[in-house]
C-alpha cells in the first residue's frame, strides 16, 4: 500500500477501504506520511466527502492511533458531554457540578481555547491552584472518590485527530461536516465514555452556521456512535449571540458560580436544562423529562451543585476561598463601557468578532503558546431583541493592556446592528437529535 495510490482514488472521487484509512492515520501519525501529502487527502475529503462507512473507518483508526482510556472499573454507564464550541460557553463549569450531584459520574477531558472560542480547561485555570493536569491515576481516583473531576486533554488520546485538525486549521478545511464528525467522536471513544452527549453551538458563533448543517452534522455523529457502540444525542443551540453575559476566563467563572447558586441568565437556564434532562436520560436514572428536569432544579436550589462544585475545586487543588467570594478574583485594570450611538432594537450581534476581540483583549491566544490574561474579556450588557437608547451600554471591555482599548471599543460598537423596528428573541434551544 502507498499514500499515492490512496490519495489518487480520493482525488477521483472513489471510496478509501478500512485498510487504506488505517493506513494513512498510522503512517501519518507516525509522520512517515508527510504533512503536504495528508493536506491533498484532506483536501480530496472535503471536496469529495466520505460516504457513512468510511467516516466510521476514519474515527475508529483516529480513536485508536494513542492512548485509549477504560473507565469500566468506575461505571459501566459514563455519560460524557462536548460542545463543538463557541462564544462565552460556560456550560461544562455549570452542567457538570450539577449532574455528578446526582451521583452520576463525570469524567471530562475540556480543551484550551483555539481562534475565536474560548477553552473550559483556560477557565478552570483562572481558580488560583486549580490542576488541570491529573494523571490518569489521579483523574480516576478523584471520580471515584467525590464523583467528578474536570481535567485538560494532555493525555496522548487521539494524537492523530491532533495533527489533523492543526492542518485543517492552515489548508481552509476546518468546517466540513466529515471531518467535524469524525474529529469529534474520536476524542469521545478514546475518552471512555459509552454514552455521549453533543452540544451542537449553532450560529454566527460556531463552526455551524446553519441549521441544516448542524443537523447533518448531527445525524452523522449519531451513526458513527452506533457503528462504534455508543449512544450518542445531540442538542442543537444557538450561538448567533455569546451564551450568558461573560466572555472571558474568570468572568466566565463568576457567571458560573452564579448560576450554581441559581442567578442565571434565561438563555444558560435554558441550555442547561435542555442538555441536563438528556444527560440524566442517558444515564439511566430517570426516564421522566419532567422529573430530569425537577432533579436539576432541586441540586441547584439545595445547594448541592454549588458544592459540588467547590469539592471538585478543592479537589483538584484550587483554593475555594475564590468561589465562596468571587471579588477576590483579580480586575482588568481597565473596564470600559461601550455606548450605543443610535436607538433601535438589537438585531445582530457579530459574535466570531466579539470573540476575537476577547482574544485580542488578552483572553485567549492567537499562537498555542501565547499566555493567557485571566482577567480580560468582555461582558455583554445586551441580548437579541432589548431595545437600546443612545447612550445605554451595549458591553464592557475587560483588560490590563491600555492600548487596546480603542481598537478594542471601535470594532466593538461594529458588533452591534440595530434596527429601527421590533426584534423577536431569537430561540435558544434549535432541536434534539438522537
Ligand atoms: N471540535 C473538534 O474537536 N473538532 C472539530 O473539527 C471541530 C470542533
Amino acid at each position: 500500500m502507498n499514500i499515492l495510490s490512496i490519495i489518487g482514488k480520493k482525488r477521483d472521487k472513489k471510496t478509501l477501504t478500512k485498510e487504506e484509512i488505517d493506513y494513512f492515520i498510522k503512517e501519518y501519525t507516525k509522520g512517515t506520511v508527510t504533512d503536504y501529502q495528508a493536506a491533498a487527502l484532506i483536501m480530496a475529503i472535503y471536496i469529495n466527502g466520505m460516504t457513512n462507512e468510511e467516516i466510521t473507518n476514519l474515527t475508529i483508526s483516529m480513536a485508536n492511533s494513542g492512548e485509549t482510556l477504560d473507565l469500566s472499573d468506575i461505571s459501566d454507564s459514563i455519560v460524557d458531554k462536548h460542545s463543538t464550541g463557541g462564544v462565552g460557553d460556560k456550560i461544562t463549569l455549570i452542567l457538570m457540578p450539577i449532574i455528578a450531584s446526582m451521583g452520576i459520574p463525570v469524567a471530562k477531558m475540556s480543551g484550551r481555547g483555539l481562534g475565536f472560542t474560548g477553552g473550559t480547561s483556560d477557565k478552570l485555570e483562572s481558580i488560583p491552584g486549580y490542576n488541570v493536569n491529573l494523571s490518569i491515576e489521579e483523574f480516576k481516583e478523584n471520580i471515584k472518590e467525590i464523583g467528578i473531576s474536570l481535567i485538560t486533554s494532555s493525555l496522548n488520546l487521539a494524537p492523530a485527530d491532533k495533527k489533523i485538525y492543526a492542518l485543517r486549521d492552515t489548508i481552509a478545511c476546518t468546517a466540513n461536516i466529515p471531518l467535524i464528525a469524525s474529529s469529534i467522536m474520536s476524542k469521545k471513544i478514546a475518552a471512555g465514555a459509552n454514552k455521549i452527549l453533543i452540544d451542537i453551538t449553532c450560529g454566527k458563533g460556531a463552526f455551524m452556521k446553519d441549521i441544516k448543517d448542524a443537523k447533518e452534522l448531527a445525524n452523522m455523529m449519531i451513526k458513527i456512535g452506533r457503528l462504534a457502540g455508543r449512544e450518542v444525542r445531540c442538542v442543537i443551540t444557538n450561538m448567533d449571540e455569546p451564551t450568558g453575559h461573560a466572555i472571558g476566563n474568570s468572568l466566565e467563572v463568576i457567571e458560573a458560580i452564579r448560576a450554581l447558586k441559581g442567578e442565571m441568565t434565561d438563555d444558560v437556564k435554558e441550555i442547561i436544562l435542555a442538555l441536563g434532562v438528556q444527560m440524566i436520560l442517558m444515564s439511566g436514572q430517570t426516564q421522566d423529562i419532567n422529573e430530569a428536569q425537577k432533579m436539576i432544579v432541586d441540586s441547584i436550589n439545595s445547594g448541592r451543585a454549588y458544592q459540588k462544585f467547590k469539592e471538585l475545586v478543592a479537589k483538584q487543588g484550587g483554593d475555594i476561598s475564590y468561589i465562596e467570594e468571587t471579588d477576590k478574583f483579580p480586575k482588568a485594570k481597565h473596564i470600559i463601557p461601550v455606548f450605543a450611538e443610535e436607538r433601535g432594537a438589537l438585531k445582530e450581534v457579530d459574535t466570531e468578532m466579539i470573540g476575537n476581540i476577547s482574544v485580542y483583549l488578552g483572553a485567549g491566544r492567537t499562537r498555542k503558546e501565547d499566555s493567557i490574561d485571566h482577567s480580560a474579556g468582555i461582558i455583554m450588557n445586551q441580548r437579541i431583541g432589548n431595545v437600546v437608547e443612545v447612550g445605554h451600554v451595549l458591553a464592557y471591555i475587560h483588560t490590563n493592556d491600555e492600548s487596546k482599548i480603542d481598537g478594542a471599543v471601535k470594532n466593538l460598537k461594529n458588533a452591534f446592528i440595530l434596527d429601527p423596528k421590533r426584534v423577536a428573541k431569537p430561540k435558544t434551544i434549535l432541536g434534539i437529535v438522537k
